[in-house]
């Protein structure tokens, strides 16, 4: 029950249709006088899995506890459900919030761990509690490990027994600050999709932080990269990762070759590497300052005097360079080559297996041909 003299986001969570979950409009937050997050606008869907995906220090977690209630905008304004959440207090706030240090109770088992939250909100009968709790076991695939201490857990069954904590109040949002960040490579990779059933199972809106670009890309409908504060780009991970907005954003999901030049008549004019042909509907005006980007899995590698498969066009448009192999990483399902190009700028190509998708047999330190079909480069103005 909502108390009469505050007000609560509770009831306006869960009435009408097509308003967003989140809704942020210019937020900023400066602490002292450095500015932590700067001129943030967005709409979290209802339902939708969502991450803030940045490096360290970009202002994820500032930006996740203005939405929560717990950091004050200095600027702007943040609706939950279609309503202004100025001045609700954050238990007021219809959503729960797993902090980037989730912190289990070691003295108090299982269940009591899960029961914490309704024991101490006071929300449910007592009689309610214990069919809540295995519910919430349930979901989070933990059932009959009530009993267990804490301490009788694997890393990712406690973090499971946190997101059942912060799941059982059955609240319309919840935000994970690095759910999985004090878990083993291998273990994080199964919980991401773990996280992802149980938010489709829930129906949730989940938003969770992460500096992980893998992460990011597997669990979430759409992704927000944060740089310096700022939100560069929100969009599914498909067109984060195939049309990224920025360098900043080309350069941190995956890995981008770049080169830099000035846009004319449909070419970058690139100081030592002459003119490379720029893909067409870029929209980008000539005389800007660009840089064009290329994945690596775009660039393939021929020896001196055969074609370079898939970016031999005969319309004699392909970008081909000579470049020296400097490098030769095999990574397993796919091996990388490190480049040096005429202009001394590095360049890398990756193939699936050993054989650099022509035939195999390159070796450190010879000349090789590198090149790409223009159309799998990106035109890149910010
Ligand atoms: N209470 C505070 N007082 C002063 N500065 C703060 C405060 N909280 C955060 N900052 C600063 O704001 C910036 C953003 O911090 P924030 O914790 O949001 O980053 P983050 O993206 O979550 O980083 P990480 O990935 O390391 O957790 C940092 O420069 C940080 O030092
Ligand atoms: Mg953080």
């Amino acid at each position: 029950m909502t108390a009469p003299a505050e007000t609560s986001t509770t009831a306006a969570a869960t009435a009408g249709d097509g308003t967003p979950a989140v809704r942020l409009t210019g937020v900023g937050k400066t602490f002292g006088r450095t500015p932590a997050v700067q001129d943030v606008t967005l709409d979290i869907r209802r339902n939708e899995f969502f991450s803030i995906l940045g490096p360290s220090g970009c202002g994820k977690t500032t930006l996740m506890r203005m939405i929560t209630g717990f950091e004050v905008p200095t600027e702007g304004t943040v609706e939950l459900g279609g309503v202004l959440a100025t001045g609700v207090p954050p238990h007021r706030r219809d959503l729960n919030m797993l902090f980037q240090s989730y912190a289990l109770f070691p003295h108090l088992n299982v269940h009591d761990n899960v029961a914490f939250e309704l024991k101490v909100r006071k929300s449910r009968p007592r009689a309610e509690i214990g069919p809540a709790v295995r519910e919430a076991l349930a979901l989070v695939r933990l059932e009959g490990y009530g009993e267990r201490s804490i301490g009788q857990l694997s890393g990712g069954q406690r973090q499971r027994v946190a997101i059942a904590r912060a799941l059982i109040g059955r609240p319309s949002l919840l935000l994970l600050d690095e759910p999985l960040g004090a878990l083993d490579q291998k273990l994080r990779a199964e919980m991401q999709l773990e996280l992802k059933k149980i938010q489709r199972e829930v129906g949730v809106t989940f938003v969770t932080v992460t500096h992980d670009q893998e992460e990011a890309l597997t669990m979430s409908d759409r992704i927000a990269v944060m740089d310096g504060g700022r939100v560069l780009q929100v969009d599914s991970p498909e067109a984060i990762y195939e049309r990224p907005a920025t360098r900043f954003v080309a350069d941190f999901i995956g890995t981008s070759n770049f080169i830099g030049g000035t846009l004319r008549g449909g070419r970058v004019g690139a100081p030592g590497l002459g003119n490379v042909a720029a893909p067409e509907g870029h929209g980008v005006p000539d005389g800007t300052e660009v840089h064009l980007a290329v994945r690596p899995e775009n660039v393939r590698l021929a020896r001196p005097g055969k074609s370079v498969s898939g970016a031999d066009g005969p319309d004699g448009c392909a970008v081909v360079f000579t470049g020296t192999l400097d490098q030769i990483v095999y990574l397993g399902s796919a091996t990388r080559y490190h480049l040096t190009l005429p202009d001394g700028s590095g360049l890398i190509a990756e193939a699936r297996g050993a054989d650099g998708g022509a035939g195999g047999g390159f070796a450190v330190g010879e000349p090789v041909l590198a090149g790409w079909d223009p159309r799998h480069s990106r035109v890149l103005d910010r």
